[in-house]
């Protein structure tokens, strides 16, 4: 089915920088890609179309791409925020047994069925806000039964909605308590895991989180080696709370991203730069974790790092669903440009996917787009809170 979309404007992003805006353009999409897209005025004459649908002036982007969530998860975390505003730090919450482990608890006690309720409810909200393409972490789970259900329940919403959800094994997120005093062992354990996962369709990629709480930069080495044994791709949980080397680690093991980054040093960003790692910056956990160390954004863009922005949605650092709060805080909080944040939410979140069949409108992309009653895109990053009702497009089809 061919359909020529009209009377909008669009925002393609298609060079390197700039909003590459189109007034009063079309878009012909054809098997769910992009066709053709310009000014009406240059419509190619005899153009196949079946269907013609007006957007009544809206503004189109992009659709967004949520590089980084954790969705799969049971129970809240409201207390820990609680003890934290009385001065508690996380990482004492998490060295006194709360934290990510307290969410395995409330995770692995719900049913499957329950989980996957959660975040269907989770992951349409994100869709209605505009994300097309979604990334899903594990890492509640912590056993093989319990990541390999978290990792089912990532791939079932991928099949419920009209979304594109990547799937990523983050099972080295923290130590399970049975394995105290073990991580060893534990590392032991998910590197025989990952294959079997892999096997059953369950991963698109490996995550690990490196950090004095988690797991230290020769344990994830493991990790990462498992994964290219098995084929998959790897990203970092870096440098969130302190310089581990994390970022360099990854970047030997060419990961796709490396994730939080506040701590990173320029040694991490030029081996970022060397590799392509793509530097997702979350700024709902640094708002929500009072963090006052800025990542280094201005090194970032020196050394050409493309910069990403997503949610990191999850119960302990980022209880978020609202995507354009995070270009607003994007923005605000880390001083990026409006252009930077959403091509932090589009192409650049896409490429910390490994994805680069989407995040632009150009000939030959996906056609995964919204449609804004906005002006301009600077105004994604600037209303606060106002959800502006949007209307999503997945494979060139309203969602
Ligand atoms: O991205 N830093 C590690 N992982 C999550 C937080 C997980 C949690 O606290 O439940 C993050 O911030
Ligand atoms: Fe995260």
């Amino acid at each position: 089915m061919s359909i020529l979309y009209r009377d909008a404007r669009l925002c393609t992003l298609a060079g390197p920088t700039g909003w590459g805006l189109v007034d009063d353009g079309a878009m012909l999409v054809d098997g769910g890609t992009l066709r053709w897209l310009g000014p009406a005025a240059a419509l190619p004459a005899g153009l196949p179309v079946e269907r013609e649908h007006r957007l009544g002036g809206a503004l189109v982007t992009p659709g967004l791409v949520d590089c980084h969530t954790h969705l799969v998860y049971a129970g809240q975390r409201a207390d820990e925020f609680e003890q934290r505003l009385r001065g508690a730090s996380y990482a004492a919450i998490a060295d006194a047994g709360g934290g990510i482990a307290a969410t395995v608890r409330a995770t692995r006690a719900a049913s499957e069925h329950e989980l996957l309720a959660a975040t269907r409810q989770r992951a349409l909200a994100l869709l209605r806000r505009g994300v097309t393409t979604l990334e899903i972490k594990s890492g509640y789970g912590l056993d093989l039964d319990h990541e390999a259900r978290c990792l089912r329940v990532a791939r079932r919403i991928g099949e419920l909605l009209p979304l594109s959800v990547r799937c990523t094994c983050l099972s080295a997120h923290t130590l399970p308590p049975e394995y105290a005093g073990r991580a060893d062992d534990y590392i032991d354990a998910v590197c025989a895991w990952l294959p079997r996962l892999a096997g059953a369709g369950l991963v698109d990629a490996v995550d690990a989180f490196c950090e004095h709480i988690a797991f230290d930069a020769a344990q994830v080495a493991r990790v990462f080696d498992a994964a290219r044994a098995a084929g998959l791709p790897v990203k970092l949980h870096a440098e969130q709370l302190s310089d581990q080397g994390g970022a360099q680690l990854a970047a030997r093991h060419g990961a796709l991203s490396c994730d939080h980054l506040e701590y990173l040093g320029p040694q991490g960003v030029a081996a970022m730069a060397a590799a392509g790692s793509v530097a997702v910056l979350l700024p709902g956990a640094f708002y929500f974790l009072r963090e006052t160390r800025l990542p280094p954004v201005q090194a970032l863009r020196e050394a050409g790092v493309a910069i990403a922005l997503a949610t990191d949605h999850n119960p302990g650092t980022s209880p978020t669903l609202d995507p354009l709060l995070m270009l607003n805080m994007g923005c605000t909080l880390f001083r990026l440009t409006p252009e930077e944040a959403v091509r932090g939410m589009t192409v650049h979140g896409a490429a910390a996917l490994g994805l680069r069949d989407r995040g632009r409108l150009c000939a030959g992309q996906r056609a995964d787009f919204v449609a804004w009653p906005l002006e301009h895109p600077n105004e994604l990053c600037y209303w606060i809170g106002q959800q502006p009702a949007c209307r999503v497009y997945v494979a060139g089809e309203e969602a």
